[in-house]
């Protein structure tokens, strides 16, 4: 967010814009306030990372003519790709280039080939330590049922139109950073511990997040938690009412986690925004891709802190990755948060979020969503699809 503020704006130059094309509304016409600087640092990682990472840099390219803004990138190397290159799953310049760009576009982390290596030197300690070095606490992850998508849930129809989810997961505490960790003892009677551990502070600032956030869209805020068993999730309740009542204007109800997941299948739609700590947060998500079809839909916001990372919700799916065949919708969708949140352009993240949904109802599907009415086509065909949307709908040359 902080990043908005130092992003460059070289000129004065005011430009005329359509705004609305894409929401199927008449032709709005505005003005922007000026050319901007977009400097990003992109890291494409491991497996799918690379494929759909190019995807949604073609997009934000298109995007950067057709809005008359300056792109600036530089690619760096994290996880297993880092690990081959520098045995490190985040490297200093890789840190250095994030902390030195206004926004960080991630593809995935993952591999087999790394899963004997020690805690530390594993692709996903890469991604943990980024998100740490940025203070990217709050982890946006909205779940958006498209309706040219409906059938592809594996819910009635009936039941997945409509739904608009926005998880907003903690990122930076719980079991996956708690202290300490370790797995002791000689083989055949070791015992693992994890830690998990919130502070007020941590809660009350990711609150704070969930209640703004749903100021602007249903005003409601579900927070989930497992208050029955653990003492974490009692002081998370406690914090997040007192912090509710900051909120009269937005409705609080609290959910135990289990019964949330069953609920998230019976009823999506009840849903608007869902305050939740780190793990939960990571398990709902996921099922909430699988709601409204398919994870590779779903793009994700870490924000909170000196730079934003935005990065697909999906891993680096080695089973499909090299393939071209891996869904680029989800890296796509990140970069258009990217350029909501981290530089507050509303009109180009619409312009990428119309462009997908227009792409969909025309019927492209990569292999996850296909059907005998809809083939499958290439993880670039879908990419170069909704960057000449942008295009088109903006009036550029083919
Ligand atoms: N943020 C991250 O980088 C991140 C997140 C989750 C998992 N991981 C890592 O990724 C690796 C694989 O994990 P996993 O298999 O549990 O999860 P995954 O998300 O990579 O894959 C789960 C399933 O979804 C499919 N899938 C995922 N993304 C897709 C896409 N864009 N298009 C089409 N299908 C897609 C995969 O083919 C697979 O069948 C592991 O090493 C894991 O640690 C990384």
């Amino acid at each position: 967010m902080g990043a908005a503020a130092s992003a460059v704006r070289p000129g004065k130059a005011r430009l005329w814009c359509r705004d609305a094309d894409f929401a199927g509304a008449s032709h709005n016409f505005r003005y922007t306030d000026s050319q901007m600087l977009l400097n990003l640092t992109i890291l494409p990682g491991d497996g799918i990372g690379p494929e759909v990472t190019e995807q949604a840099v073609l997009v934000l390219q298109t995007i950067a003519e057709a809005f008359s803004h300056q792109l600036q990138l530089q690619k760096k190397n994290i996880g297993g790709a880092a690990l081959t290159a520098a045995n490190d799953p985040l490297p200093p310049d890789t840190i250095q280039a994030c902390l030195s760009s206004s926004a960080v576009l991630m593809g995935a982390v993952g591999s087999p080939a790394f899963d004997h290596y020690p805690n530390h030197l594993r692709p996903e300690a890469g991604l943990l330590r980024l998100r740490r070095e940025l203070g990217a606490f709050a982890n946006l992850r909205p779940a958006v049922s498209f309706p040219a998508l409906e059938d592809t849930s594996p819910l009635r129809t009936e039941v997945v139109r409509g739904t608009n989810i926005l998880i907003v997961r903690e990122l930076l505490g719980g079991l996956y950073f708690g202290q300490p960790r370790s797995i002791e003892g000689a083989p055949g009677s070791r015992v693992a511990i994890n830690t998990m551990s919130y502070g007020e502070s941590e809660i009350e600032r990711i609150a704070r997040v969930a209640f703004d956030l749903a100021r602007k869209r249903r005003k409601k805020v579900l927070s989930v938690d497992k208050a029955n068993v653990l003492e974490c999730s009692r002081l998370w309740r406690e914090v997040v009412t007192r912090v509710g009542k900051d909120y009269p204007d937005v409705k609080l109800a609290h959910q135990y986690v289990d019964s949330a997941a069953m609920l998230l299948v019976q009823r999506p739609t009840d849903f608007d925004v869902v305050l939740t700590e780190n793990m939960f947060g990571d398990i709902l998500s996921d099922q909430a891709g699988g709601v409204v079809g398919s994870l590779g839909l779903l793009a994700s916001a870490s924000i909170g802190g000196v730079i934003g990372l935005y990065e697909p919700v999906h891993g680096s799916a080695p089973d499909i990755a090299g393939k071209g065949i891996a869904n680029p919708l989800g890296a796509i969708l990140s970069a258009a948060m990217l350029l909501r949140h981290s530089f507050g352009l509303e009109s180009e993240a619409l312009c990428i979020e119309n462009a997908v949904s227009s792409s969909l109802d025309e019927g492209y599907r990569t292999a996850d969503l296909a059907s005998a009415k809809n083939p499958a086509i290439s993880t670039s065909a879908m990419g170069q699809r909704v960057a000449e949307t942008v295009r088109v709908s903006r009036s550029l040359p083919q």
